[in-house]
């Protein structure tokens, strides 16, 4: 299934997505039991509308059963190696996934660089072997609580585009979904106000249109991760830059995530 690119209500090609990081949670059973009261919930998604469910490996067919073929849902990995295939014991290979046919995969998110020290450069490698796989990457970005204190973000988050995206052609960037992620508002409950989260946005979106061109720059889709909650998820995605969220703690509940679908713009 690929995704036709519909011009929404503010006239960009860019898309909203309300993206489901479940992280290392749920069991089998618990997995099946949230997907099936995730598809009895009531919610729509008009065109333009993306969600996205990253899940743990184990349970990607799982989710290809039970929402493959529903209109403008896709299935995620919440990560790939950055290896075609080999002697990687325990990695998962980006051929593994489009067999699978899984077309996005989450990349850079704070907590794989903080465990498991990714760097720009390892995921500027894990970018190239996606896109050249068919894989559209949601790359992951934002600065720690000290780097905010600081007043450096934009620096510190710039560096982080710099590094593992400039490298990709006109074509390429268009085809990465970027989700901003403060490190201070991950799980914390402590939400980015929208103006900070629009700040930012508007940030990342300037330095896109300085080296892609501002038609380009508009057209890409901007995430928001941390803390968005069914309650504040619309205030959020009024924000002019911010094009949905991407979600963690409440992804895990049927009730909170529809809530989050039905707040995009
Ligand atoms: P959170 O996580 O919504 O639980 O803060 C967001 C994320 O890490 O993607």
């Amino acid at each position: 299934m690929r995704i036709s690119l519909t011009t929404s209500k503010n006239n960009t090609m860019r898309k909203q997505i309300a993206a489901a990081n479940w992280k290392m949670n749920l069991t089998y059973q618990q997995a099946e039991k949230l997907l099936d009261e995730m598809i009895a919930t009531p919610h729509e998604l008009k065109d333009g509308q993306l969600a996205i469910f990253a899940v743990p490996f184990p349970y990607l067919q799982l989710a290809n059963e039970k929402l493959g073929g529903k209109k403008n849902v896709f299935v995620a990995a919440q990560n790939c190696y950055n290896k075609k295939s080999g002697a990687y014991t325990g990695e998962v290979s980006v051929e593994m996934l489009t067999s699978m046919n899984i077309e996005y995969v989450v990349l850079g998110h704070s907590e794989r660089r903080e465990y498991f020290n990714e760097s720009n450069q390892l995921l500027a490698e894990k970018i190239n072997i996606c896109l050249d796989n068919n894989i559209n990457p949601i790359f992951c970005c934002g600065e720690s609580l000290s780097i905010r204190e600081a007043n450096t973000q934009n620096d510190f988050v710039g560096k982080q585009l710099e590094e593992s995206l400039y490298h990709l052609s006109a074509e390429q960037i268009q085809k990465i979904v970027i989700a901003y992620e403060p490190i201070w508002a991950i799980g914390t409950g402590k939400t980015a106000s929208s103006e900070q989260a629009q700040e930012m946005h508007a940030f990342i979106r300037s330095q896109l249109a300085k080296k892609y061109g501002n038609d380009i720059a508009e057209n890409i889709t901007i995430l928001y991760g941390g803390s968005v909650k069914g309650n504040n998820a619309a205030e959020l995605f009024s924000q002019k830059d911010v094009d949905g969220g991407l979600v963690g703690g409440a992804s895990l509940n049927a009730t909170e995530f529809v809530a989050i679908i039905n707040a995009l713009k």
